[in-house]
């Protein structure tokens, strides 16, 4: 499970699960926020990050980061076990892993991650 502000998430699965919400609001200030995507993006991800207009970046970087956040939830590891930027989250489905993004809401961005290459993810709001 995950909660940001007023936002819950709940993951239910037959794999090991991992899944995250970020408010977009998680990083105080545009600047700050390219000061964080290079601690913890990985060289790819920052690519890509530093390509997209400034007014794209914040979600951006919430997105990436509720990746990472619901792929070492699914692999059992907090975030003082490993770097984030060691940690890509840029495709979809890798050998082991399927990650989707949950379109939340205007101010929050949220992902899941299973560990299962093939899986099949349904979502569904349960209450406003
Ligand atoms: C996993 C973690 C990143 C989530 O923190 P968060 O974004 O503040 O909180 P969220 O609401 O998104 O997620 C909390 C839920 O994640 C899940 N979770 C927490 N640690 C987990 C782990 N190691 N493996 C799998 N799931 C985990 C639990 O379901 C938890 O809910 P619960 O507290 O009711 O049991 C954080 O708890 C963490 O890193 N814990 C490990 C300690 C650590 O490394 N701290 C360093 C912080 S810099």
């Amino acid at each position: 499970m995950s909660q940001s502000d007023d936002v819950i998430l709940i993951a239910v699965a037959s794999a090991a699960v991992g899944v995250d919400v970020e408010g977009l609001d998680a990083v105080a200030g545009d600047g700050h926020v390219a000061d964080v995507a290079e601690m913890t993006l990985s060289p790819r991800e920052l690519d890509r990050f530093l390509a997209l207009p400034p007014a794209d970046r914040r979600r951006a970087w919430a997105r990436s980061f509720a990746r990472k956040e619901a792929t070492l939830k699914s692999r059992g590891l907090g975030l003082g076990d490993v770097a984030l930027s060691e940690v890509d989250v840029l495709d979809d489905r890798t050998g082991a892993t399927t990650l989707v993004d949950l379109k939340v809401d205007d101010d929050h961005v949220g992902a899941v991650a299973l560990r299962n290459p093939k899986a099949l993810v349904r979502w569904k709001e349960l209450a406003t």
